[in-house]
């Protein structure tokens, strides 16, 4: 395995790249003397990893297996609440470490779990998924979904290191290995333009990624996300460009999952590669945003193999409807007509004033721009080249 590290307020964070490589992260996992580890993961990723991680390093320390089903619904309060009785059951203490085997949502949870227990114990993060390796285990923010919202319920609670099997991480479904490479994308055109032509040459529509390429996509990340997270641990300046995307992403993801759409469920990362889409044409639209900066845009949505047909069955006013309980609201003063979003005027160059990068703008000119999102997807509608296999 390869090292390298971050910081995080005031603690460096160790990260781990290996390549099927479980019994050596089962020894890494021993080295921290702990006297007991609880996985957390899910009922999918345990059949695929978490089980036997688990099983090896019981050989020599007691651990704990908590798992749940897979998906959003489960990243909440209750299984939080289960989870920490189930630790404290098992004899956990401040000694312990709580190790997240899967993807954000077990992430999340474990992480929530590891800065409530004693007020905060070891945190290891082993990610499965792209979307977990490159973004979610990159920082200190910990939450859980309510019924209100998602994201809700957390706090900030640092990882003490990241270990990465790349080879656990490129099994995934080319869906999901799709979704977490858009933040990759997203990275690129709002921080780093300079990673483009390292994007050109990686991204593939069908998501076929080795080893390799992972490994090299992680770096991108890692590169950006630290950067950024020296200035602004918190996420709360600087960080805010990660949620380029996000205003309109978000709504996307949360209008096609509800249970009376009539749309397929988009992924987050599809959804925040549509909302940088959006985000473009609204700049363009207030004539902030030059033609060539979009056509950028477009070109690596593409590669990236995420058309605007993924939005079917959705329609404009549901989409706006979301947008107006975005998370940013209430970093600025909140006007009705206004929506504050992370807007580009070149590349890598937020347009927005001040530390929060966030621009005020007037809904109509979001409504168009999501109007023509679907428009265009119904358009498609499925016949792209990259629709076929690429959506599977
Ligand atoms: N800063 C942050 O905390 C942060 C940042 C980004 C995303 N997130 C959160 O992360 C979550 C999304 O992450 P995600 O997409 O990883 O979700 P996820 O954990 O649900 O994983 C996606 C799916 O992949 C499956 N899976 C995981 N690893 C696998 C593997 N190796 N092989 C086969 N299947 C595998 C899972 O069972 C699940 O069905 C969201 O809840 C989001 O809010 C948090
Ligand atoms: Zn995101
Ligand atoms: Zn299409």
């Amino acid at each position: 395995m390869t090292e390298r590290s971050f910081a995080l307020g005031d603690r460096r964070v160790r990260v781990l790249l290996g390549h099927d490589c479980l019994d050596e992260v089962a020894q890494v996992l021993t080295a921290l003397d702990a006297d007991r580890f609880v996985f957390v993961t899910d009922d999918t990723v345990q059949g695929v990893v978490g089980g036997k991680l688990a099983g090896v390093v019981e050989q020599t320390a007691p651990a704990l297996l908590l798992s749940h089903p897979p998906g959003e619904a489960y990243k909440n309060l209750a299984t939080l609440s289960r989870f920490i009785d189930l630790a404290l059951d098992f004899g956990v203490t401040r000694r312990s470490v709580v190790v997240a085997v899967g993807g954000g949502i077990p992430g999340n949870i474990a992480g929530l779990l590891a800065g409530l227990l004693f007020r905060g114990i070891r945190l290891v993060h082993v990610p499965t998924t792209v979307i977990a390796a490159c973004d979610s285990v990159i920082s200190a923010k910990q939450a859980v979904n309510t019924a209100h919202a998602k994201n809700t319920v957390g706090l900030y609670h640092p990882p003490e290191l990241i270990v990465v099997d790349l080879g656990v991480v490129a099994v995934g479904s080319p869906r999901d290995l799709r979704s977490g490479t858009c933040e990759t994308v997203k990275n690129a055109l709002a921080i780093a333009p300079g990673q483009i032509p390292a994007l050109r040459r990686l991204l593939r529509p069908r998501a076929d990624y080795t080893a390799a390429d992972l490994g090299e996509i992680f770096d991108l990340s890692l590169t950006v996300k630290s950067r950024l997270l020296l200035r602004d641990p918190h996420e709360k300046h600087a960080g805010l460009l990660l949620e380029y995307g996000h205003t309109v992403g978000h709504a996307l993801e949360l209008a096609s999952a509800a249970p009376d759409s009539a749309a397929r469920a988009i992924k987050h990362g599809e959804a925040v590669a549509l909302g940088m889409a959006a985000a473009a044409d609204v700049a363009h639209r207030l004539g902030v945003l030059g033609a060539d900066a979009v056509d950028v845009h477009e070109e690596l949505i593409a590669r990236v193999g995420v058309c605007r047909c993924l939005t079917a069955g959705l329609d404009t006013e549901t989409v706006m409807r979301h947008i107006g309980f975005d998370n940013k609201r209430g970093y600025q003063a909140h006007s009705s007509s206004h929506v504050p979003m992370v807007l580009l005027s070149a590349l890598g160059v937020p347009l927005g004033p001040g530390q929060r990068c966030l621009t005020p703008v007037p809904r109509r000119a979001v409504r168009a721009a999501v109007h023509e999102l679907l428009r265009r997807g119904r358009e498609c509608g499925g016949r792209c080249s990259r629709g076929r296999g690429a959506h599977a």
